[in-house]
């Protein structure tokens, strides 16, 4: 009799394939199956390798973990729902169904003990999750920041360093495998959003509600906006943030920011992510590696399979503890710049507001403003095509004024 463990695979997509891979190098897992959707698609392996009915694997008690790596979020929770109900062990990397469905997976968990670990749900290889619940078990956590997207930082990175056009580089980021099945997700700050409300519940104890998150994407970035930050010395990074503010209140968002070169997050390039936390006794630590991709993000989902195995689960220690409240509200310094209607400034409450960019075509400003301001006016604002960046607050005003200036890139 074998002694090999078992294991069933839901999905064979990017993620799906890279855990196939990885698993070549594991003499004591075997492949029970593979459940697929589509019939017509051709196919690395002999057609045997493979099922269309996901209950063939749900239903077959000598797997003994089922690794959830399709990208249907609906359809993934319908799964993982009714193996975690029936007590079985799981691995995911979908972090939308994680975000949207966490106090019921955690719920789950625990009433049916059966485990569900997901750390390629979040920084393809980045161990984020393992060391927030393994090693920040009980410190507490002042910050947790970084660049959560691959997909969002290799457009960025490309539009810095090789002016490809904002298309051709998306184009390349979907070919390598690394955007979502809809880049919309990627592009418009959704899946950085969806991964740091993940972290927040492991780093902070905290569930945030995704909708009451400020979340702005890249989607609109030009090239007008990359030289202007370059103007500066900055590149613009999209960054996700969790952070216990003055008033103890977790502060949660996705915002392109401008970051210069005395932050770790300025080296982070192409698809790699960048996570930074900041602990109350331990300091600051940097964690960098691949974010997205195949073979990075198979290996987070083999460390899953192989600790779980072992008897690894989540225990949530500061979810069980929790008594952070979520910040009501915030001041923020952004840069905004969005097409003009007749000449005006957009109708935002703003504290304070300098324009410096203002054609028949184009407004650029710097303003600030509240945070639930923002919120309120976003799909407003992305309706007009609008890019907005935090500044952060060492960038004087006059600087970036005179940078743009001084390089013509203001919309004269
Ligand atoms: N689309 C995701 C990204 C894949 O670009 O980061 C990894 O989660």
């Amino acid at each position: 009799m074998s002694n090999k463990h078992k294991i069933g695979i839901l999905g064979f997509g990017c993620v799906g394939q890279g855990l196939y891979d990885v698993l070549q190098h594991n003499q004591l897992l075997e492949i029970a199956n593979i459940c697929v959707k589509d019939k017509e698609k051709e196919r690395p392996l002999p057609a045997t390798a493979f099922t269309f009915d996901a209950q063939q694997l749900l239903q077959d008690d000598s797997i003994d973990l089922l690794a959830e790596l399709i990208s249907d979020p609906k359809e993934a929770y319908l799964l993982v729902k009714q193996a975690l109900l029936e007590g079985k062990t799981v691995v995911s990397a979908n972090k939308k169904m994680i975000a949207e469905n966490l106090p019921e997976l955690v719920q789950l968990q625990q009433q049916y003990k059966g485990v569900l670990l997901y750390e390629a749900a979040v920084c393809g290889s980045i161990p984020i999750l393992r060391t927030l619940e393994a090693y920040y078990s009980t410190e507490p956590l002042k910050e947790v920041s970084g660049i959560l997207n691959g997909s969002s930082n290799y457009i960025l990175h490309k539009l810095d360093t090789e002016n490809l056009s904002y298309e051709e580089a998306l184009h390349q980021a979907q070919a390598l495998g690394f955007a979502e099945t809809d880049p919309t997700l990627d592009v418009g700050g959704y899946d950085a959003l969806h991964k740091i409300c993940i972290i927040a519940a492991h780093a902070f104890g905290v569930v945030v509600p995704l909708q009451k998150v400020l979340r702005f994407g890249i989607s609109r970035v030009s090239t007008q906006d990359v030289a202007l930050a370059q103007a500066v010395g900055a590149r613009i990074k999209l960054v996700a943030s969790a952070k216990i503010n003055n008033l103890g209140e977790l502060e949660v968002q996705v915002l392109p920011t401008f970051v210069f070169p005395d932050n770790e997050l300025y080296y982070v390039h192409a698809e790699f992510n960048g996570v930074q936390l900041d602990a109350r006794f331990a300091g600051s630590q940097f964690l960098k590696g691949r974010g997205a991709g195949s073979h990075p993000t198979g290996s987070a989902v083999w460390a899953d399979v192989s600790a779980a195995l072992a008897g690894y689960k989540y225990t949530y220690p500061k979810l069980q503890a929790a008594t952070t409240p979520v910040a009501a509200d915030a001041t923020l310094r952004v840069y905004l710049r969005l097409a003009a209607q007749n000449g005006e400034l957009p109708n935002l409450p703003w504290h304070e507001v300098t324009s410096f960019g203002v054609n028949s075509q184009v407004v650029q400003l710097v303003g600030t403003i509240l945070r639930s301001d923002l919120l309120q006016h976003q799909q407003e604002l992305e309706a007009r095509g609008a890019f907005i960046a935090q500044l952060p607050d060492e960038l004087a005003e006059e600087e970036l004024l005179r940078a743009a200036i001084a390089t013509e890139l203001v919309a004269a």
